[in-house]
Parts: structure tokens; C-alpha cells; sequence
């Protein structure tokens, strides 16, 4: 079975990957020793240009080898985007600081307490690098509401207050697989795997 190396030391992300990848005969790794590696400053403007910095980053510590990447976070209709490229950090005091779960998802509540319109979007951009360089993005996106309480105890981040409507739950109430078949990250995965299948069709 092949194999895909992801940049990421975020379990949730991981778990997100391998359901995506599961229906594909491919299985996902991190990056090997992710953890003790020089991290990157997650400093751009777009979510493609934090995914393209850590993909070619991250990839110059896995000679030849194609290395995944993804920036993600949730935009609010009503709060102009934001939380966007700051999901991680929505709660955090200080500006390089990444906040838990719990404290973003608080603030987010706060947020839209007296707002009308909870319509939201994840967002997820993929790069896949390989020495150092950028071969190709991939963007995925989903559309939902923010809930005004969580709901279910799978997933990661703002999952228990994503609603995706079409299925009438949260993503924290859905499968690695069933989020992977309507996620913005499955959607980007999906994209990255028809053009990985193009550079070297599969056995
Ligand atoms: P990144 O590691 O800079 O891409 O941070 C992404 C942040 O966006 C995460 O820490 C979450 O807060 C949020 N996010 C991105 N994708 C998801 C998802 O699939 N579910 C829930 N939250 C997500």
C-alpha cells in the first residue's frame, strides 16, 4: 500500500487524512519525528500561502519524498470571515500563541451570541512539496451554521459546532469517513489524490 507523509502533529488532522485516504488503498503517515523539527511561523496572509511555507518547510527533512501540508480554519458570514487563517489562535492572548478547543470555541459562541446569521464555511488548502518546492495546492471547502451549544465527541476543533446541514449533524457527530466524504478537507484530499494518481498512476 503506498504511502503519504503529512505535516502535522495534529491527531485530528490525521485522523481526517487516513479516512480520506482509507477508499483510496493509501495510508497516511506523519512526518517521521514531526515533533522535534524546527517548526515554521504560520505568517501569511491565506490559508495557501501558510499551506505552501509549511509544505516546503516541512519537505527539506524528507529528501525525494512528496510532503502534505494543509492551513485550514472557519469563516463566519457575519463576523467577516474571521476567524479564518487565526482558527487556531481565535482565543489565544498572545499573537504566536495557539489557543485549546474549548477557549476558540467559547469566543466563538461570544462571538455570534446576538447575531442572527451563523452561516459558516470550512476552508482547507493542501500543498504538496517535494526539496523544498511547491508542486501543486489543493482547496476544499464546506458550507454549514454554527450551532449556539456543541454537539457529539468526534472530530477536533470547531467540529461540535459546525452543523452540516445536508446530513442534519455536527462534524464531531459523523465518522473519520463520513466527514472525509463531505469535508473541506476531504475535498482538497480528493483533489490532491486525482493529480498524485496522474503524476504516478496506481498499480
Ligand atoms: P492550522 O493548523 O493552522 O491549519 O489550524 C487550523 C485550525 O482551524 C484548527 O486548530 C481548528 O481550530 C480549525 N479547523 C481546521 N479544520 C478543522 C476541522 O476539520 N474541524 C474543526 N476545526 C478545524
Amino acid at each position: 500500500m503506498r504511502r503519504v507523509l503529512i505535516a502535522t502533529s495534529n491527531p485530528g488532522k490525521l485522523r481526517d487524512f487516513a479516512g480520506a485516504a482509507a477508499a483510496h488503498g493509501i495510508t497516511v503517515a506523519s512526518l517521521p519525528d514531526f515533533d522535534s523539527l524546527p517548526g515554521v511561523r504560520e505568517d501569511g496572509a491565506t490559508f495557501e500561502a501558510n499551506a505552501r511555507k509549511k509544505a516546503e518547510h516541512y519537505s527539506r527533512f524528507a529528501p525525494g519524498e512528496i510532503v502534505l501540508a494543509d492551513d485550514s480554519g472557519l469563516e463566519v458570514d457575519a463576523l467577516g470571515g474571521a476567524p479564518g487563517v487565526h482558527s487556531a489562535r481565535y482565543a489565544a492572548t498572545s499573537p504566536q500563541g495557539n489557543a485549546d478547543d474549548r477557549a476558540n470555541n467559547a469566543r466563538l459562541l461570544r462571538e455570534l451570541s446576538h447575531v442572527a446569521d451563523h452561516t459558516a464555511r470550512f476552508v482547507c488548502v493542501i500543498a504538496a512539496a517535494r526539496d523544498g518546492r511547491t508542486l501543486s495546492t489543493f482547496r476544499g471547502e464546506a458550507r454549514g451554521r454554527i450551532l449556539d451549544a456543541p454537539r457529539g465527541w468526534g472530530g477536533f476543533g470547531y467540529d461540535p459546532l459546525f452543523l452540516f446541514p445536508a446530513l442534519g449533524k455536527t462534524f464531531a457527530e459523523l465518522t473519520p469517513q463520513e466527514k472525509a466524504g463531505v469535508s473541506h478537507r476531504g475535498a482538497a484530499f480528493g483533489k490532491f489524490l486525482e493529480w498524485y494518481e496522474r503524476q504516478q498512476p496506481l498499480r
